[in-house]
């Protein structure tokens, strides 16, 4: 059995103008320490997927599917308490708001061991201050007393990975993680990101709209559309020889260095869907 194992998930909204099914069969296998892309336009159902282990989603939400489990855990069961932080964390596209602004970083992270661990004041300190070097802040001592404005976005952002770490979570769902960052803060996350799963042997499910940013960090993607994954396989197969239309319509869309004027992925998917060619 892998790491991660969802197996014929399915999510429908109910809705006032009536039920939505926006997870439409969803089958994923992702085994530990491995770090798996999921790709597709907007609406496609990627984050819904992946709150899905978490018990995040909507309450208008109706999740059902034959397996859902991540490690040891059968999310099923819907224990949350022992899922949410411990097993699996998650980080968001835009930092800033995932941070309480009248705390500090340090204060922040301190309440999540308070809750998590057993450690004592002055044990969750040294924690809290090995966590911040962990995730690659220069100066912790610093960092752990900030508020979150008075750092930058990407530090916000290992400030969140560290928090994410600190109840002991083995998966981590990133879910856009650097789309809000400009471009070298961006390949600074993603190197982070990487050197924890070597490290600390985290399983990493990583939702992203850019196939350059996919292609850089996975081992394998699955490529999302309309609530179905129309493809998957390994990262580096996929990207260089798409099986599906929709796939090699998301390749084309993709700016290329030098490339000027390209169809944005919503309208690659609808020329795939209405037949239109997309050369
Ligand atoms: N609370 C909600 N109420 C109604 N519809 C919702 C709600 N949350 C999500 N949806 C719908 O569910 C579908 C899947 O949404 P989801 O957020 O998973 O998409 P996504 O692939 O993550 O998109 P994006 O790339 O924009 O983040 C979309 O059609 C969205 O409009
Ligand atoms: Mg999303």
């Amino acid at each position: 059995m892998a790491y991660i194992e969802i197996d014929n998930l399915q999510v429908v909204l109910e809705l006032a103008t009536g039920p939505l099914a926006v997870v439409k069969g969803v089958s994923l296998a992702v085994e530990k320490g491995e770090i798996f892309g999921i790709v597709g336009e907007s609406g496609s159902g990627k984050t819904m997927t992946c709150t899905t282990l978490l018990g995040l989603t909507p309450n208008v939400a109706r999740v059902s599917a034959e397996t859902l489990s991540v490690g040891e855990h059968n999310l099923l069961d819907k224990n949350w308490a022992a899922v949410r932080g411990r097993e699996v964390a998650m980080i968001f596209q835009d930092p800033a708001s995932a941070l309480n602004p009248v705390f500090t970083i340090g204060a922040q992270i301190d309440a999540v061991l308070r809750r998590h661990t057993e450690l004592n004041k002055k044990a969750r300190r040294a924690r809290l201050l090995e966590l911040l070097e962990q995730v690659g802040l220069p100066d912790p001592l610093r960092t752990a007393a900030s508020y979150p404005h008075q750092i930058s976005g990407g530090m916000q952002q290992r400030a969140l990975i560290a928090m994410a770490l600190s109840a002991g979570a083995n998966t981590l769902i990133a879910d856009e993680p650097t789309t809000a960052l400009d471009v070298t803060v961006q390949a600074q996350i993603l190197a982070l990101l990487k050197s924890l799963r070597d490290q600390l042997g985290l399983t990493i499910l990583f939702v992203s709209h850019d196939l350059a940013v996919i292609s850089q960090v996975c081992d394998k993607v699955a490529v999302m559309l309309h609530g179905e994954i129309v493809e998957t396989g390994p990262a580096d197969a996929v990207l260089k020889s798409p099986d599906h239309p929709y796939t090699r319509a998301l390749l084309d869309a993709s700016p290329k260095p030098g490339s000027r004027g390209t169809v944005l992925p919503t309208v690659a998917a609808q020329m795939v869907l209405h037949g239109g060619s997309h050369a």
